[in-house]
């Protein structure tokens, strides 16, 4: 009796469904995994700007913005301890 046509059609659509899910949520798995790998905060260039130790303030000088090295638009609101995230080279 479960065989019948009439009872296959809403399991398949159920299945259908289970599967876009299951699709779906990889996706956005995959998706959140990429972007987070893609935005680790870089290191600091191991070059003459970079090699003395200074204080946040000083960083802001060269990556504050309308500054010769602006942080982009995406980079967290952070003002000090900018050694929180980056390693020093
Ligand atoms: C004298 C100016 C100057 C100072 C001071 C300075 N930077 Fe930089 N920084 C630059 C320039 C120019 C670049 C890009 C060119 C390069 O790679 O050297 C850069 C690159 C970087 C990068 C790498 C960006 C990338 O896309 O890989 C990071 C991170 C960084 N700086 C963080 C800091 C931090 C944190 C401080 C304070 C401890 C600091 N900088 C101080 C000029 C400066
Ligand atoms: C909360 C963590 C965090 C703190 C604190 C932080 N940064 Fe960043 N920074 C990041 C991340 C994450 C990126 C990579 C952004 C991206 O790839 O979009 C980044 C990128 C950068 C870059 C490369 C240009 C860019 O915008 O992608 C520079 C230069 C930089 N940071 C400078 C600084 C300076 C200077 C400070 C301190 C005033 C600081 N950061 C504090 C997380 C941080």
């Amino acid at each position: 009796m479960s065989d019948g046509p009439g009872t296959d059609a809403p399991s398949c659509a159920g299945s259908a469904r289970v599967v876009a899910f299951v699709a779906l949520a990889s996706c956005l798995t995959v998706g959140l995994v990429v972007y987070t790998l893609r935005h680790r905060p870089p290191a600091l260039p191991a070059d003459a700007d970079h090699r003395t130790g200074q204080t946040a303030s000083e960083c802001l000088s060269c990556h504050g913005p309308g500054t010769k090295s602006p942080r982009g638009p995406n980079h967290p609101v952070a003002e000090g301890s900018c050694f929180n995230c980056h390693a020093s080279a």
